[in-house]
């Protein structure tokens, strides 16, 4: 196909709190795939946002003697001050808020209205206020006298209202005919297994309004009613791209999307919720619903109470934004959960990023400086050896793309890890600084080849750590514009006799008591 557009989202955040690592590793996923697809020249649309209605905010600005729209934009603020810190590269933000976000939910009720997927009736069962999710008799359980979710642990309380319903029961076998037919749709594929046996253990229409609170979006003619904050939601990936207006080269362009990356815990409200309001409104569905892990914080759940956050704004002050995206990529098994913690972080900014790479690119361009003027050799010749650690990378680039695709990332990162290892392992064996004595071309043959393989695996890493990569590329004269697949498949972009500069420290080691 020749669609080169790519349509990648996170979750919209509730800004009902200030953000924490969670939200930045969902985040810093979710710009990995969106730079790693820029650089494989694609037309690339990368929205994230917050998700600002519903009786959780309500209340959380009522205990912060604010009005919700007021609390919001205090909250949002920080969410969109995050993705500058971040270096998200998302090309809008959207805020549900907005008055782009409601047409387009309007859109949608009117829709379902009128497929006759809703109905009115009334709902008494539990509600968790803090997964803003239904739950049924089953789902709950009772723990020191509190009534609470087996799914997730949060607080249900009882609810009797009347509500319009959404008639979920009766796209049970489409859906299950649409994973079916669809084995991608939903990664990794533990998290389709458990959709699939949810969806096959039978589905309840599920209520999509409600009565007894007024922040959130009203229901088209019946403003006692607001809509469900989840069918509000999940709309914001349409209203990004000016949908209803289908005409709009947004929309023409970026849906479906690619790629909805979140986390475990909403897996039901996008893997099974948001395709059957899509079926029905008879709106394309997203290609795939990525469900990552669980970032834990030494074997436990992060909680304030156990005093084991780990609050990325500090680390990212105290250590730097790249090792703290790099750690969180290389650490944890993406669609697994994986526990994170200071030492770790630690060992791995030293070993791989001081160590390997940092070092690599530190020891040559130390030599460059001291043994060829500080400038690209020139040279005319090489060897097979030479060859040999060039094409190792060329030869991979497919592989490292389907790895991309399927979003194998911790893969992709020991390949390129590996290539790393590789060159430094080259320029100890090939010895430039003995060359130096009695081989000049030689030792010019060998520094270009490594400075190549360095531009190489900075173009690599560039998705993952995009500030030290661009330190790096811009130390060595490749622009801006060249970072891409094209460049690394090419020694041509590296400029013989053009000045290195210097790109300063890349990685600083930690010491113990740091
Ligand atoms: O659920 N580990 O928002 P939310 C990994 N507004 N990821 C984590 C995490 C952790 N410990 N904690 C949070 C909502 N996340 C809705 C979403 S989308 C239409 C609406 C990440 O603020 C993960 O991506 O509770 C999770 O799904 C998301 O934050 C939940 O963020
Ligand atoms: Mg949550």
């Amino acid at each position: 196909m020749s669609d080169n557009n790519f349509y990648i989202t996170t979750p919209i955040y509730y800004p009902s709190g200030k953000p924490h690592m969670g939200h930045a590793y969902s985040s810093i996923i979710a710009d990995i795939f969106a730079r790693f697809k820029r650089i494989e020249k694609n037309n690339v649309m990368f929205l994230t946002g917050t998700d600002e209605h519903g009786q959780k905010i309500e209340r959380e600005a009522q205990k912060n003697l604010k009005k919700p729209k007021e609390f919001c934009d205090e909250i949002s603020l920080k969410f969109k001050d995050l993705t500058k810190t971040l270096n998200l590269s998302n090309d809008d933000f959207i805020r549900t808020t907005e008055k782009r976000h409601h047409k387009a939910v309007n859109e949608i009720w009117n829709r379902l209205v009128n497929s006759k997927d809703i109905y009115l009736s009334k709902y008494s069962g539990w509600y968790s206020v803090s997964d803003e999710a239904y739950y049924s008799d089953d789902e709950v359980d009772t723990k020191n006298n509190l009534k609470i979710s087996k799914i997730s642990g949060s607080k249900v309380e009882w609810v009797e209202e009347e509500s319009f319903f959404f008639k979920l029961s009766s796209w049970q076998s489409k859906l299950l005919k649409h994973y079916e037919s669809n084995p991608d749709f939903i990664l990794p594929k533990s998290r389709k297994n458990e959709v699939v046996e949810f969806v096959k253990s039978g589905l309840k229409d599920l209520s999509v309004s409600r009565t007894s609170f007024t922040w959130g979006i009203p229901v088209p003619k019946n403003k006692k009613h607001v809509i469900y904050v989840w069918l509000d939601a999940l709309t914001n990936y349409l209203s990004a791209l000016n949908f209803p207006d289908e005409k709009n080269v947004k929309y023409k362009n970026f849906w479906p999307a690619n790629i909805h990356v979140i986390g475990k815990d909403i897996l039901r409200f996008h893997a099974v919720y948001w395709p059957a309001f899509l079926m029905a409104a008879k709106i394309p569905l997203p290609k795939r619903i990525y469900g990552h892990g669980w970032i834990l914080s030494d074997e436990k759940k992060m909680s304030k109470s156990l005093g084991n956050i780990l609050d990325p704004l500090d680390i990212i002050k105290k250590y730097g934004i790249d090792q703290l995206r790099y750690y969180l990529i290389k650490e944890v098994s993406l669609g697994n959960d994986g526990s994170i913690s200071l030492k770790s972080l630690k060992d791995c900014i030293n070993n791989d990023l001081a160590n390997n790479f940092g070092n690599l690119c530190q020891r040559v361009i130390t030599f460059v400086e001291k043994n060829c003027n500080s400038c690209i050799p020139n040279c005319k010749k090489f060897f097979k050896e030479d060859q040999i650690i060039f094409e190792s990378i060329i030869k991979k680039v497919p592989e490292l793309k389907k790895l991309i695709d399927k979003q194998e990332l911790n893969q992709y990162m020991k390949e390129v890890i590996n290539f790393s290892f590789e060159a430094n392992k080259y320029f100890n064996d090939l010895k430039p600084w003995d060359l130096k004595k009695d081989n000049i071309e030689r030792m010019n043959a060998v520094i270009y080849t490594i400075l190549n393989q360095i531009k190489s695996i900075s173009i690599l890493l560039y998705p993952v750590i995009p500030g030290s990569s661009e330190k790096i590329l811009n130390c060595l004269g490749v622009d801006k514009m060249d970072f891409n697949i094209d460049c690394l498949l090419d020694t041509n972009y590296l400029k013989m006799g053009y000045k290195i500069k210097k790109p300063g420290i890349l990685f600083k080691k930690i010491e113990d008591d740091n």
